[in-house]
C-alpha cells in the first residue's frame, strides 16, 4: 500500500469516531484532507465543524461543511487530525503544516483526540522531525536563540522557493529546531512555552492523543493511551 493508501485508510476508520449531531473539529495537513473528503460523504449527520486552519475550512466549505467560530461553540465531541510523529504514550509532534497553535485551541477544547496517521510516524522518541515552534515576528532571534541553547538546530521556515519568513493564519513565523532527542515531551512542552515570544510548540504532550488510528500494510491499528 502507499503512504496516501494509508492514509485514504486511517480517514475512512475515523468516520467510526464521528459523533452524530454534534460538532467535530477537523485538523489540518493531507491525512485531514482525506477525512474531510470521508467527512462530506456523512455531513448531514453532524451539527458542524470547527476548523484548526483556513485551508481546512475552505476544503470543509467546498464540501458544503458548515464550519463555526470557536468563539460559537461550547464543546467540541471530537478532534480528528493527523500527526508529524507520535508515540506509543499518544505525545505527537505536529506542526509541519504550520497550523499547530489553531490545532492545539481546537484539540484543548475536545473530548477526545483521535490522531490518523500512517504507520511510518509511530516512533519510539520524539524528534527526529523537526519541532516546529511559531513565534511572533519580533521575538525571532532572541527565541532562536534560547531554542539553540536547548540542544537544538532552530531554523525558521521560509515560504517555497523563497528566502522569505513563511507566514502562519496568526501572523506568527515558525522556527523549526532539528536534532532533538525529546526523552520528557511534556517537560520540553513546558518549557518551551515559556520562552516568551512564543505563540505555541508543537508537542502534544500535555494534551497528546487518546486514540491513533494507524495505517499498517496489516491493516488499520488502534493504539488507546
Ligand atoms: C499540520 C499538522 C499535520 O497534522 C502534520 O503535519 C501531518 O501532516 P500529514 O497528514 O500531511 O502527514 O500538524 O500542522
Amino acid at each position: 500500500m502507499t503512504q496516501d493508501e494509508l492514509k485514504q485508510a486511517v480517514a475512512r476508520a475515523a468516520i467510526d469516531y464521528v459523533v452524530e449531531g454534534e460538532i467535530i473539529g477537523v485538523g489540518t495537513g493531507s491525512t485531514a484532507n482525506f477525512f474531510i473528503d470521508e467527512l462530506a460523504k456523512i455531513k448531514d449527520s453532524i451539527k458542524g465543524t470547527v476548523a484548526s486552519s483556513e485551508a481546512t475550512a475552505a476544503r470543509l466549505r467546498g464540501h458544503g461543511i458548515p464550519v463555526f467560530d470557536l468563539n460559537e461553540v461550547d464543546s467540541i465531541a471530537v478532534y480528528i487530525d493527523g500527526a508529524d510523529e507520535i508515540t506509543d504514550e499518544g505525545a505527537m509532534i505536529k506542526g509541519g503544516g504550520a497550523a499547530l497553535t489553531r490545532e492545539k485551541i481546537v484539540a484543548s477544547v475536545s473530548k477526545q483526540f483521535v490522531c490518523i496517521a500512517d504507520g511510518s510516524k509511530l516512533v519510539p522518541t520524539l524528534g527526529n522531525f523537526p519541532l516546529p515552534v511559531e513565534v511572533i515576528p519580533m521575538a525571532r532571534a532572541a527565541v532562536i536563540r534560547q531554542l539553540a541553547a536547548l540542544g537544538g538546530q532552530p531554523r525558521l521556515r521560509t515560504k517555497p522557493d523563497s528566502t522569505d519568513a513563511f507566514i502562519t493564519d496568526n501572523g506568527g513565523e515558525i522556527i523549526d529546531v532539528a536534532g532533538l532527542a525529546i526523552a520528557d515531551p511534556v517537560a520540553l512542552e513546558t518549557q518551551i512555552n515559556g520562552i516568551v515570544g512564543v505563540i505555541a510548540v508543537g508537542l502534544f504532550a500535555q494534551r497528546g492523543a487518546n486514540v491513533c488510528l494507524l495505517g499498517t500494510a496489516d491493516g488499520v491499528k488502534t493504539l488507546a493511551f
